[in-house]
């Protein structure tokens, strides 16, 4: 089958680390002939606002919904303010294209030392919430520049749009065994909002005999996590608490140079979009230090997601190889490899299974 690819490399690291990833998608075409890929690349980036200011054409979310999957680099550059690649690029194609399922797993490859000691390897999954929640631009400021500024920033929380985010939780929890899934909250403090967020999470875990639902408030949460990340298996998190706990399990196993992610369209009608989860790191620009393992990773929830399974696994094996013989590893993995060595290893051992 032929897969339409729409490739946005984005900003700072990100098109030299999305380099890496086409490279190992080509690598697996040229493998397997029943997968064939059909890619467009689009500069849609910092440059691109400095040039047209926008992110995108007008018409730049009709034309990438003809494709299969989004394949990401990372957005963001000093010449830029801050919120305009997130709002004006990254969440209108997660909110329109209806990616509510930012899954991003927290596993610590063989091979790969964690900065804590733990009982057993860590590998849990954290369901964060894509469209909704604390990102929200709804809020204003009042009184500026005077001395009693204010600003009110407000949360959405959908019934609809919690329910539809737990249940795919549920659903991954019911077929790979799961017993509990950890409901990160502050329904405590957070009356209102965070209150429907729990009481949706409960009404779809009626619908799931033999799950049961821990709530645990996102202070003790992180403390746990540092204490026992081996004990988890499921997280299921806001858009805000989930970007932070997945930092916090990026650093756990490896750094952020380890750690992919998918925003999913679980019904399909739209396509799903898979990205590193770190930044476009301006700091290392340019130097071809980057870590490209976690862009490759994302290629590899990407490949899952499009029925791929075997070919995430050949992608996943070949990583883990190269991070077990430790060849070519770049300097966060305490190496001293370039970019794309990491990314011609990998290659290397994908021809080889
Ligand atoms: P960052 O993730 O870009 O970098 C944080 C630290 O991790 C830096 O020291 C960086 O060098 C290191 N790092 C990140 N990726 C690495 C890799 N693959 N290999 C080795 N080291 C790596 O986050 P930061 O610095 O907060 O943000 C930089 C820019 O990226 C900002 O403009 C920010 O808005 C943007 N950003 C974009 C995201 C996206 O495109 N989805 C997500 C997060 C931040
Ligand atoms: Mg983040």
């Amino acid at each position: 089958k032929t897969y339409r690819l729409a490739v946005l490399p984005g900003d700072g690291i990100g098109p030299e680390v999305v380099e890496e990833g086409m490279k190992v998608l080509d690598a697996l075409t040229k493998a397997d002939s029943s997968f064939q890929l059909e890619t467009t690349s689009f500069d849609w980036n910092s440059e691109y606002y400095l040039k047209h200011n926008r992110m995108m054409p007008e018409d730049g979310l009709s034309t990438l919904k003809e494709y299969d999957a989004i394949f990401f680099g990372a957005i963001g550059d000093r010449r830029v303010p801050e919120h305009i690649p997130i709002w004006d690029l990254i969440m209108p194609i997660r909110k329109n294209f209806h990616q509510y399922v930012n899954l991003r797993p927290i596993k610590q490859l063989p091979g790969v030392q964690s900065p804590i000691q733990t009982d057993g390897p860590i590998d849990f999954y954290v369901f964060r919430e894509n469209a909704e929640g604390e990102y929200s631009n709804i809020g204003g400021r009042l009184y500026q520049e005077t001395t009693d500024e204010l600003a009110i920033q407000n949360t959405v929380i959908t019934k609809k749009g919690v329910q539809r985010l737990a249940r795919y939780a549920f659903d991954y929890a019911q077929k790979n065994g799961v017993r509990k899934i950890v409901n990160a909250t502050k329904s405590n403090a957070i009356v209102h909002s965070m209150r429907l967020w729990d009481e949706s999470v409960k009404e779809v875990a009626t619908n799931y005999e033999g799950i049961a639902v821990d709530d645990v408030y996102i202070d003790a949460l992180v403390a746990h996590l540092v204490q026992r990340p081996e004990s988890f298996e499921v997280i299921v998190a806001s858009n805000l608490f989930g970007d932070i706990l997945t930092d916090l399990g990026a650093a756990l196993v490896g750094g952020l140079g380890l750690s992919p992610s998918a925003n999913l369209n679980p019904e399909g009608d739209f396509p799903s979009m898979f990205e590193p989860i770190h930044g476009s790191a301006p700091d290392i620009t340019g130097k071809q230090i980057a870590n490209p393992i976690a862009q490759i990773w994302s290629a590899a929830l990407m490949l899952e997601h499009l029925g791929r399974d075997d070919l995430a696994l050949v992608v996943m094996n070949a990583i883990e190889q190269v991070i077990k013989t430790r060849t070519a590893l770049t300097p966060d993995m305490g190496g001293n490899a370039k970019t794309f060595e990491t990314g011609d290893a990998i290659v290397k051992q994908i021809y080889h299974q």
